[in-house]
Parts: structure tokens; sequence; C-alpha cells
């Protein structure tokens, strides 16, 4: 079930940099409800937010609702964390005394799940010992505080109390999130997309992958703690955050940067959707339409490299990898002979002929086939859940060869 973040906003310069913030928790499949008081909204429109949220933003204690339940206690009772982006020192100092006298604040008293409280403002307000014991106290009833960043800011000061970069607090917020880090000080790579092979300058040869399940291994697995490297072909998927992303286009690319990167990595996973042939002779020209339907081109095809043999080759024995195969047919037994020649610790076949499964969907329908012949077949699921089950398998590996 996707979780909740409340952005409550309070009324700084800094408050436009929440944009981006937003922006980036939706890409994680959150849900996000943003809380603005009245003095943000004169630094930045509410409609702003109600765009990126999907939803409306939340303004008023006193608005003529209905359900006017949801604009305090319904809002609090749906967060599995409520973050403080900016937050004022009027802010902390009606926090850290119960204060509650407008929306915003009085979530904040309703609320009963973690709180991150990111600070912004001029430096002498920051330094300003009642601020700091209004931040003390926050601290000692467990509310996480970051720390505000040096430099220039709006006021024309140069020194602490710069809201930290936006990155930062998303890096904060996924932390809180997700707790669960046990693939930290790992180094994982994932391929996913389509490669392409050119036919001539505007036409290619590609497959119907769009990316997503293997960028949902490789968020989950920047989510549980690890450095992620993304190889990824062609796709229609939204890039996920956190990760580094090389982007490539044949299978050859996609190859030599999976090799030139092996070596410092743990396990690598591919859910690329290879493309198994190329032209022999890509054509410099665009080719010509034919006149007559009754016209053949015959183009002649030759075989790509096959990375993760070439990975399996050079393979060391302390690293795990993990390939998928597309089948549709003879499944078990086609996927247990790629796990062979690949040198592979594990293969996730998938049937891309059922429903829910395979290419371009959000579900999948795998099986893990491992190198002692067990076989585990998992209902139809989310390619998130897919891809955390797949992390799950790896991470036991691991603990395996220590
Ligand atoms: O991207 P989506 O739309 O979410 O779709 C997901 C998916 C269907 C693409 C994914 O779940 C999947 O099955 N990926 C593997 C597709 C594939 O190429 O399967 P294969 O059976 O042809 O290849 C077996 C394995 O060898 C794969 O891990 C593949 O990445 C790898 N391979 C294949 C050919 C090649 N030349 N080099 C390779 O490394």
């Amino acid at each position: 079930m996707a979780r909740t973040v409340g952005i409550g906003i309070t009324g700084g310069i800094a408050s436009y940099k929440i944009a981006d913030l937003v922006s980036r928790l939706k890409k994680e499949d959150l849900e996000v409800i943003v809380i603005m008081t009245e003095s943000a909204t004169k630094f930045i429109t509410p409609l702003t937010f109600k765009t990126l949220s999907g939803r409306e933003v939340a303004t008023d204690l006193w608005s003529d609702s209905l359900e006017w339940k949801v604009q305090h206690i319904g809002i609090a009772e749906q967060l599995d964390l409520l973050v403080i982006a900016p937050a004022t020192a009027n802010f902390i100092g009606k926090m850290a005394h119960g204060i509650a006298d407008d929306l915003l604040s009085t979530v904040v008293l309703a609320n009963t799940a973690p709180v991150l409280v990111v600070p912004a403002m001029n430096t002498n307000m920051y330094q300003n010992q009642i601020v700091q014991e209004n931040i003390q106290r926050l601290k000692d009833i467990n509310y996480k505080v970051m720390e505000p960043d040096s430099g220039l800011l709006a006021c024309g000061v140069t020194g602490e109390g710069r809201l930290p970069a936006v990155d930062d607090i998303y890096q904060v917020i996924m932390n809180i999130l997700n707790p669960q880090h046990d693939l930290k000080g790992k180094k994982i790579m994932v391929n996913a997309g389509t490669t392409c092979e050119d036919i001539d300058p505007v036409r290619f040869i590609a497959n119907r992958a769009s990316g997503k399940m293997g960028f949902c291994i490789a968020q989950n697995a920047a989510r549980r703690g690890a450095e992620v490297i993304l190889v990824c072909g062609n796709s229609s998927a939204e890039v996920p955050p956190g990760v580094k992303v090389i982007p490539v286009w044949s299978a050859e690319e996609m190859c030599q940067v999976m090799l030139e990167h092996q070596d410092s990595c743990d396990a690598i996973i591919g859910a690329a959707a290879v493309g198994d042939f190329k032209l022999a002779d890509t054509k410099e020209q665009k080719l010509k339409k034919a006149d007559n339907r009754e016209d053949k081109l015959l183009l002649e095809l030759v075989g790509t490299p096959d990375i993760l043999q070439e990975l399996g080759k050079r393979k060391k024995p302390s690293q795990i990898t993990v390939g998928f195969a597309a089948e549709t047919e003879n499944v078990l037994e086609n996927a247990k002979k790629k796990l062979s020649s690949k040198n592979l610790d594990f293969i996730v076949a998938n049937d891309v002929t059922k429903e829910g499964a395979g290419f371009g969907t959000d579900t999948n329908i795998v099986t893990f086939i491992n190198r002692s012949g067990d076989i585990v077949s998992l209902p139809k699921m989310s390619k998130d859940e897919v891809a955390a089950r797949i992390l799950d398998q790896v991470i036991e590996l691991m603990n395996r060869l220590q």
C-alpha cells in the first residue's frame, strides 16, 4: 500500500524549492499531502503543489468542508511521515510549545507519525538562543531536525540557515520511510529497457521492454542502501531517483559499459531485453520505400554479444549474477538452460504470454530457479514487489558467501 507523506510548508523564501521535493516524492509512488500555512501561500501558490501532488492542498482550518475532520485530524491519521520544510523560526516556536492556531500546527499536534523538521531562516534568527532551545525541545521529543546549509541567504547574509539541498532532504525522507538498509555498502549494477540496433539513420530494431522491471529493481536497491548503476537502453518509464544512470543504445554498447563496471560490483541483475540480432551491415543512407507492395526488402542479421554470458565468464566467486528469462513456451526448461549457459546464480523466469506478466505491464508473474534446482513460483504481484523479492534472494546469497 502506498505510504503517505505530509509536507507542511511554512512561510519562507525557500518554500519554492519544496516543489521539486514534492515532484520527486511522487515519483516514488508515495501519496503526498501538502499543507501550507497562510504565509507560505504568499511565497508560492497552492496551485503549484496541487498540480505536483495530484491532490488539493490543505491551507485552511476553517474551510467550509463537509469533511471538516479531514482538515486536521483526518490528515494526521493518514500520515506515515510529517515533514515541515521549510520550517520558520515562528513555526518551530509554535511546535515546541504546542500552539495550534492554524491548520498545519493542528495537524502537528494531532499527528503520531515521525516528524522531520527542516529549518531555513536568516543566520541570526537560526543562531538565536530561543530558536536553538526550541529546536532542542523538538529533538528531545524525537523529532528529527536537519541542520541547515551555510551559504549566501536570500536576505543577503552569508552564513547558516539555508534550506539543505532537496536531494539531501529527499534522502533523509527515504531513509526514515525505509529503515531496511540491508544493501548498505553494496554496489549493484542493473540493466533495463530495450537495446536498439540501427537499420539505417532513421530506423532501428528494438522490442517491447519499457524498462519498468529493471527500474523497480534499481529503485528498490537504492532504497535499501545500495550504490546503484542503472545501464539503461531505450525505455518509456521514468528514471528512478537516487541511482547512477548510464544510457546506452545497442547491445554492444550495453555490453561494453557493463564489462567496464563489472569488477566493482557485488551483484549484477540483467532485466533488460537485449536484442539478439543486429544488421550485418547498417545502411548509411535511409532505405527507400518500396514502389510496389510486392517488393521485398531482405536484411541480413547477425548475432549480438550475449552480455550476461560475457559477464559470466569473468565473474568473481564473490559476485552474484541474476538473469531473467522471457519465455513464451517451455518456460522452466528454457530458463534452466539460460541459468547454466550464462553462469548465473539464479534466474527469474517470466512467461511473457500471461496476462499481467512481462513487457510493459506494472505487474509480473515470475518463477525463481537457482543453481541447486530449487524452484519458487510467485503469484502475480507489482514489479516493485517482484524487485523486492529478487533483492531478498540476492542478499540471502551474499550472506551465504560470507
Ligand atoms: O521492461 P519491462 O517492460 O518492465 O519488461 C520486463 C521484461 C519482460 C523485459 C523482463 O521481465 C525480462 O524478462 N527481461 C529479460 C528479457 C530477455 O531478453 O530475456 P531472454 O530470455 O531473451 O534473455 C535471458 C537473459 O539474458 C536476460 O537476463 C537478458 O537480459 C540476457 N541477455 C539476452 C540476450 C543478450 N544478447 N544478452 C543478454 O545479456
